[in-house]
């Protein structure tokens, strides 16, 4: 059993291997625009999707091509932008566009500080990117590379076909049947408008031919931005073959632009991690109502009912069942566990064990092999021992239960005195008595018991049973002295009458 305390909430992308060829001398992710439509104070690319951001997908399938070079064009939100790169792809440069002047500005200023530093841009060709693409895959990346290098082009232009063309860049095409130039939706014309072959945004390029074509390019058009698309139209124009590499897959290349997309894209990623585990041998009985993020881990014949979602690292061992309606952030189940209507978050749940349903597991709960959280508990920073079951209405908090032991419904592990937190530790084969308040810091022996209702303060050694509680009165005949007349009264007489 790994200790839940250091299970991590997300896990960084592991850096580019290196060896595989052709290998692109530098990607290059287009990252620095504002996301207006996303209205969020958060920038665009760091929203979400399968508990990765956007910028991170993009990055994480950029790293598969083994780039020698990668940088990340920032620009809105950058303080925030630079330090996720920092925190989730450490090997990454990310290079400041100070004003967003296109995207042509943002791709001359990445391989201008490539050659400040001293790169060398002929090793490879240089691949562009967008960082608002969270479903572009590696595959499609590593056939854009093939078909660069097979062609021996200077540029090539990953394209798509799609039902809805609206807002992309259209790609022209000449008699030939070559790719002549891009006009964006802004520029088109009506005939143009209607060509459903669309620039993804996403490049392969000679790094010497884009240069010389970028520093062409005006700001002559609708927008009163640098084109990158222009320098493809330029090249084309001095002779050079436009490759183009289809995406077969469109949704591959869905930008994310506003929250609408954003959940778009989510559900398709979603549709995507659910297919690849049920092919991996998980059940999952609903997989519309299932969100598992992309760094859960789930063996075969794991079981997953109706309304659950997997988030961070959680991981799930063969023959548990999860579900329905649980939410699991950074947890490590094991082999036949079952997990109903609960919510549990960096805790670790052993084999077989029982939780649920209406269960709230919080970070560090251990809970052993066959042990038990049952309906309306919450735990926290504990350990609950092998086969040791909490079944009913309790709150355990700081504490060490030993295996074997029963804790009677509705006690309390009372851990706050309002200032600080204190530890209570129970040994093996305890039986607490249900509505036991076990006032921390304090200690309960092997073997031992407490009366239902007590009040626990002091240590309890082992094989003792602890009362604290006070005796009961019994006043004799109160309710028909104060009571008369009450149903009560009459129900009481009536008894002893008979
Ligand atoms: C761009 C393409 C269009 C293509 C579409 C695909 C151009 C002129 N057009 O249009 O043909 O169909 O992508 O989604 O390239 N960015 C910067 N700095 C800038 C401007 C943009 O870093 O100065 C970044 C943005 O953050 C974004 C990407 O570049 O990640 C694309 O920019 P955006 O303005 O969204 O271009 P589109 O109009 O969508
Ligand atoms: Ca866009």
């Amino acid at each position: 059993m790994r200790l839940a305390a250091a299970i991590k909430y997300a896990q960084p992308v592991t850096s580019p291997a290196g060896g595989a060829a052709p290998r692109p001398a530098a990607v290059i992710i287009l990252a620095a625009g504002e996301g207006k439509r996303m209205r969020s104070s958060l920038p665009k690319v760091l929203h979400q999707v399968a508990g990765r951001s956007l910028l991170v997908h993009v990055i994480e399938a950029a790293s598969a091509l083994e780039p020698e070079h990668m940088v990340i064009v920032v620009g809105h939100g950058r303080e925030q932008v630079i330090a996720h790169v920092q925190e989730f792809a450490p090997w990454a440069v990310t290079v400041v566009q100070e004003e967003q002047r296109g995207t042509g500005h943002a791709l001359r200023i990445a391989l201008g500080d490539l050659r400040t530093r001293g790169v060398s841009l002929a090793a490879g060709p240089v691949i562009v990117l967008t960082g608002d693409t969270p479903l572009l895959t590696r595959d499609t990346l590593g056939r854009l590379l093939r078909e660069h290098a097979t062609t021996a082009s200077k540029a090539t232009v990953l394209t798509a076909r799609v039902a809805d063309p609206t807002g992309y860049g259209r790609v022209m095409r000449d008699d030939a049947g070559g790719l002549a130039r891009i006009v964006e939706h802004k520029d088109a014309t009506v005939e143009e408008l209607v060509v459903d072959e669309i620039n993804s945004g996403m490049y392969a390029f000679e790094a010497d031919a884009v240069e010389g074509a970028l520093g062409r390019i005006t700001t002559d058009n609708a927008q009163g931005e640098e084109y990158l698309t222009d320098a493809i139209g330029l090249l084309r124009a001095d002779g050079h073959p436009i490759a183009v590499s289809a995406c077969l897959d469109a949704d591959e290349i869905l930008g994310v632009n506003d929250r609408l997309q954003l959940a778009q894209a989510a559900a398709l990623m979603r549709d995507r991690i659910n297919a690849r585990w049920m092919r991996d041998g998980v059940a999952i009985l609903d997989s519309s109502s299932t969100w598992i993020d992309v760094d859960v881990d789930l063996e075969p014949d794991v079981t997953i009912l109706p309304s659950c979602t997997l988030r961070g690292p959680t991981s799930v061992a063969a023959g548990a069942v999860i579900g329905p309606g649980t939410t699991l952030v950074s947890c490590e189940v094991g082999p036949g566990a079952t997990v109903r209507h609960a919510w549990a978050e960096l805790a670790v749940i052993g084999a077989d064990a029982s939780v649920g349903p209406f269960t709230f597991l919080r970070p560090g709960t251990i809970l052993g092999a066959d042990a038990k959280a049952g309906a309306y508990v919450e735990i926290k920073n504990a350990t609950v021992g092998d086969g040791a079951k909490v079944p009913h209405l309790s709150y355990v908090g700081d504490a060490e239960i030993g295996e074997g032991t029963n804790i009677g419904a509705a006690t309390v592990f009372v851990n706050y005195d309002g200032v600080d937190k204190h530890r209570t530790v129970i040994g093996r084969q305890v039986r607490i008595g249900s509505d036991t308040m076990l006032v921390a810091p304090v200690t309960v022996g092997d073997g031992a018991y407490t009366a239902a209702g007590s009040v626990i303060t002091e240590d309890v050694p082992a094989g003792a049973m602890a009362v604290g509680r006070a005796r009961q009165r019994t006043i004799r005949d109160w309710v028909l002295r104060r009571r008369a007349g009450t149903p009560s009264a009459q129900a009481a007489k009536q008894a002893q009458e008979e």
